[in-house]
């Protein structure tokens, strides 16, 4: 499968959002990995869809919107409108009925939707969303700040999940040059990074390692 880089946006500098949106991606990004923290869901307050909206002006690359907040349900509109090209929810945050309604909307405006899981949450929760949700984002370490150590147990998760889905599956949370190569072999194929992408001195390096480093 191809592999896609995904830089975090939560490790920019946020003083300049509109130039290092444009540095990585003049350095080969794929999309733009926005990271929705609520102080409620995990321990972090970060964005809302009023920055969403001028970072869609700030960048031809599709927004990964990422909500960590809980009842997504209530903001998903918001961020639609905000203008992300794909949102991601959390199984711990919404029921199935939920999500099924969430699909419904996503679908009918064009908008992918991903279901994650935190490191402790086990595989099989979100085995019934599978038929619904575009894609999966595998957390490797607990949600709430970029800059962790990554968490060796998403590895099997991936493992077990490239069995039984062909769709993309995103791994978050402590991706650098080594454990980039040990999720693309385990099956992830696209593949987030803040403080690794926003952390190097050369930004199309940095990229490519992750992307082209040996598998
Ligand atoms: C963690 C966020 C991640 C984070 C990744 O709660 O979901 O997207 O920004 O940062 P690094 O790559 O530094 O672990
Ligand atoms: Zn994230």
């Amino acid at each position: 499968m191809n592999i896609r880089i995904a830089p975090s946006i939560l490790s920019a500098d946020f003083s300049k959002l509109g130039s290092e949106l444009k540095k990585v991606e003049n350095a080969g990004a794929d999309l733009i990995h926005v990271d929705v923290m609520d102080g409620h869901f995990v321990p972090n307050i970060t964005i809302g869809p009023v920055v969403v909206k001028y970072m869609r002006k700030a960048t031809k690359l599709d927004l990964d919107v990422h909500l960590m907040i809980e009842n997504p349900a209530k903001y998903v509109d918001a961020f639609v409108k905000a203008g992300s090209d794909m949102i991601t929810v959390h199984i711990e945050t919404v029921t199935f009925k939920e999500l099924v309604a969430i699909a419904r909307k996503l679908k009918s405006k064009g908008i992918k939707l991903g279901i994650s899981l935190n490191p402790a949450t086990p595989l099989v929760s979100i085995k019934k969303t599978l038929g619904i949700v575009d894609f999966v984002l595998i957390m490797s370490v607990n949600p709430g700040f970029g800059g962790q150590a990554f968490m060796p147990q998403a590895i099997d998760k991936i493992r077990q999940l490239r069995l039984l889905f062909n769709k993309d599956i995103f791994v978050d949370g402590g991706i650098n040059d080594i454990t980039a190569k040990i999720v693309k072999d385990a099956g992830a194929n696209v593949l987030v990074a803040g403080s690794y992408i926003f952390g190097a001195k050369n930004t199309k390096s940095a990229i490519n390692n992750l992307r082209r480093g040996e598998t």
